[in-house]
């Protein structure tokens, strides 16, 4: 019998033939996953042998590794029951259990509550003797602070908070790990990162892509949903967190927690300086002419949805009263240009004329490439003592490194039951918190138009303090 056992509830679906299944692929080719049984559970009434026609075909297309010999290997471990999301349906899957298992909910998110009763009622959510059970859920975990709220009791009836593993795959991502290692490993970075030497940070998720296929969802979601409340969100409370007392999940997620409950709240009052959202209309990205959002398939025409969104943050505590956090993301921008950047204070005292000292930056980028650069002033070269800004870049992997995918890495924690990037409730409950103003106000009124290929709308402008600009993503 496996030692563990990986139920996928949703396994005809989309995100386990484009992720999951990929990822599970490439660990069990690494020798990282041999112990591991993959039992598919859907609605359709596949044979064993169905199911694993339809997973071989998705790895064909989106395994980058896929070899019919490793194929061969991989069958083995795949096994599939078909039912609906009803205990006595779910009983059939009792035998193929392990000491240890996990479920996947990679379900539309309403079932999610749905799914997690029904396992709890089957008796699933109780390991026996010796063992686990762990649930994982994807993101979204809600579509408002009420709706978030009331999907953990229903998750909490049968089902421990520490059993709970929340997705947001950007946890997963290296450059969001990479944040805790950098500040915290590095002697020279904790004690400048505050507001004294801190003027501002951007956290910046520009994506060329539009809707695609999703029409359905983003139409409700909107980027603020999509990717504030939960990508950014935990990018923001990485960058801003205080220092860890142990390394521990537990404490590594207090920690984050404070920081958004220390972020000022947005009121409806000014909703207007702290948030902006954009929708886009037709344009041009390189050669190719767009639709606006409007006319893309499956979106009404006269929809409200925001494809752009920008929030202006500000912590109230000792290490950051006075910066200032600006956090944007939106569809069919000019690049795909994503990126933390932390802006240092101008530097005090007199210099030579000719030098110019600009501000320092440092940038945690995260696309076109994963790398770190700082941005400093250095003399140029000649007989003058001028400046001139100067990059130091560290590509972030070198050719020897053996880099993973979000999935890859997030299976493997799963697996093993580190809960260290898996997010809490309570930070889901307090970025709700903190957006729930901004979603309110939102239900009224329109977003700012921007052309598809431009950097977003004007209206971002107005979150800035004086002197502050948006960096360029073009
Ligand atoms: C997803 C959002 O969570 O993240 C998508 O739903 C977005 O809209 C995606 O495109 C971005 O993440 P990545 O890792 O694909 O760049």
């Amino acid at each position: 019998m496996a030692t563990t056992t990986l139920v996928i509830l949703g396994a005809s679906g989309d995100l386990t033939q484009r992720l999951l299944m990929p990822a599970l692929f490439r660990l069990h080719a690494l020798g990282l996953t041999r112990e591991l049984r993959i039992v598919g559970y859907a609605m359709e009434s596949w044979s064993r042998e169905r199911f694993e026609r339809h997973i071989h075909k998705a790895l064909q297309s989106f395994a980058p590794d896929y070899t019919p010999a490793h194929w061969n290997r991989f069958r083995r471990q795949l096994d599939y029951v078909g039912g609906e999301l009803h205990p006595e349906h779910l009983s059939a899957l009792k035998d193929k259990l392990s000491p240890g298992t996990l479920f996947y909910l990679a379900l539309p998110p309403p079932l999610f509550g749905t799914a997690a009763a029904a396992l709890g009622q089957a008796g699933f959510a109780k390991a026996p003797r010796g063992g686990w059970r762990r649930l994982i859920v994807e993101k979204p975990f809600g579509t408002d602070l009420a709706s978030a709220q009331a999907l953990r009791q229903a998750m909490h009836t049968h089902w421990e908070e520490e059993q709970i593993l929340r997705i947001d795959h950007f946890l997963g991502k290296e450059t969001t790990q990479n944040l805790m290692v950098f500040r915290f490993a590095n002697r020279f970075i904790e004690p400048i990162w505050n507001a004294q030497h801190i003027a501002q940070v951007q956290i910046t998720y520009a994506e060329t892509l539009g809707v695609e296929k999703r029409a359905a969802y983003y139409d409700k979601a909107g980027a603020l949903r999509d990717m504030l409340q939960n990508h950014l969100m935990q990018l923001f409370s990485l960058t801003a967190m205080a220092p860890l007392a142990e390394w521990d999940p537990e404490v590594l997620r207090n920690h984050k927690v404070e920081v958004l409950r220390s972020t000022l709240p947005i009121t409806p009052a000014n909703v207007d300086t702290h948030a902006v959202r954009g929708q886009y209309r037709a344009g041009r990205i390189g050669r190719k002419q767009l639709p606006g959002y409007r006319s893309e398939p499956g979106i009404a025409r006269g929809s409200r949805t925001e494809t752009f969104a920008a929030l202006r943050l500000e912590i109230d505590n000792w290490r950051w009263r006075g910066v200032p956090f600006y956090l944007r993301s939106g569809k069919r921008l000019a690049t795909n240009y994503s990126e933390i950047a932390v802006q240092f204070r101008e530097v005090p005292g007199a210099l030579p004329k000719a030098v110019h000292a600009g501000n320092n930056w440092m940038i945690f980028r995260i696309r076109p490439t994963e790398q770190m650069d700082l941005l400093v002033t250095a003399k140029r070269p000649g007989l003058e003592l001028a400046g001139r800004p100067v990059v130091l870049t560290a590509p972030y992997a070198s050719s020897d490194d053996r880099e993973f995918s979000a999935y890859e890495q997030l299976l493997t924690d799963a697996i093993s039951g580190d809960r260290t990037h898996f997010l809490r409730f309570d930070e889901v409950e307090w970025a709700w918190k903190l957006l729930m103003p901004v979603l309110d106000a939102w239900q009224e009124g329109a977003p700012d138009f921007y052309a598809a290929g431009s950097e977003g709308p004007a209206s971002q402008q107005r979150l800035l303090d004086p002197g502050h600009s948006w960096r360029s993503i073009a």
